[in-house]
């Protein structure tokens, strides 16, 4: 079966108060695009073209606004409402409908992943007919996150949620890749303290059956962190800067809808007249020609 897509885009994003008072944190800006631009961009450069897109009540609006219905990249856009935020396993059964049986990619909408290699990596992992695969990636603060725990032939042996002493470096990222299973076992497993249905709770599971794959993402990778007002801007400013050296885009499903041939030049140039008051119109628009 094919394999669809899942961005969660729900939460309160309480951390970026006041910005996110009024308005979802995966919509705001990174530098020139809206941050869920991004992850959006990891899952097409995965191949995925049935995407869900799941988001809080209130803020389902503005999804739709900003991204449709996908068709002017030529992939199918869903909305799922998250009624309450009750964890990321539950991005599972809220799917289950939409995934029917499929296996999935989900990504979380504030995750922002750059690298060379990033479409092979990708590919690997969604050649993969059963189990699961997840990456880890080594930053300066684990505690903040799922982090790996290592035996002494450096294979994974456990996930820990935001441990208060982290057994290795390497975070989980927000990129899961796993079977058809996974609204089934999401069912199985029980809230955590806080009342949540806890991914690393559905991915032990997995471990548990010898069927979770923990590949690392090395240096040569970025797994760019939003979740604080310095944060944001030193991603902003990542985008920016390696844009303005290279004057390539990073996380523009324009050009990726295009280089896949999802889209034709017509409707690039479709796209790129929406924008012709900035660079990124400007881009498109060199592409159209190119
Ligand atoms: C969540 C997961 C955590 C993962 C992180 C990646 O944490 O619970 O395992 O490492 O996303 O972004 P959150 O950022 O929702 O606290």
């Amino acid at each position: 079966m094919t394999r669809k897509g899942i961005i969660l885009a729900g939460g309160s994003g309480t951390r970026l108060y006041p910005i996110t008072l009024g308005l979802s944190k995966q919509l705001l800006p990174l530098y020139d695009k809206p941050m869920i631009y991004y992850p959006l961009s990891v899952l097409m450069l995965a191949n995925i073209r049935e995407i869900a897109v799941i988001t809080t009540p209130e803020d389902q609006d503005q999804f739709i606004r900003t991204l449709g219905d996908g068709s002017q990249w030529g992939i199918s856009l869903t909305y799922i409402v998250q009624p309450r935020p009750e964890g990321l396993a539950q991005a599972y059964l809220l799917a289950e409908d939409f995934l029917d049986g499929a296996p999935s990619a989900m990504v979380l909408g504030d995750n922002v992943f750059f690298g060379h290699g990033l479409p092979e990596l990708l590919a690997e992992a969604g050649a993969e007919a059963s189990g699961g695969t997840v990456f880890g990636y080594h930053v300066a603060d684990p505690e903040r996150y799922g982090v790996i725990d290592f035996d002494a032939n450096e294979r994974a042996r456990a996930i820990v949620e935001k441990p208060a002493v982290p057994p290795s470096n390497y975070a989980v990222t927000g990129l899961y890749f796993l079977d058809g299973e996974a609204p089934d076992r999401a069912r199985g497993i029980q809230p955590s303290a806080r009342g949540e249905l806890e991914i690393t709770t559905l991915l032990e599971g997995y471990l548990a059956d010898g069927a979770l794959r923990v590949k690392r993402m090395g240096r040569g990778y970025a797994w760019l962190d939003t979740g604080t007002h310095g944060s944001l801007l030193d991603a902003a400013n990542f985008v920016r800067t390696l844009q303005v050296r290279q004057g390539l885009q990073t996380g523009s499903p324009d050009e990726i809808a295009f280089s896949h041939g999802w889209i034709d030049k017509s409707a690039l140039r479709d796209r790129a007249k929406l924008f012709t008051k900035n660079d990124y119109g400007a881009y498109l628009l060199s592409l159209a020609e190119g």
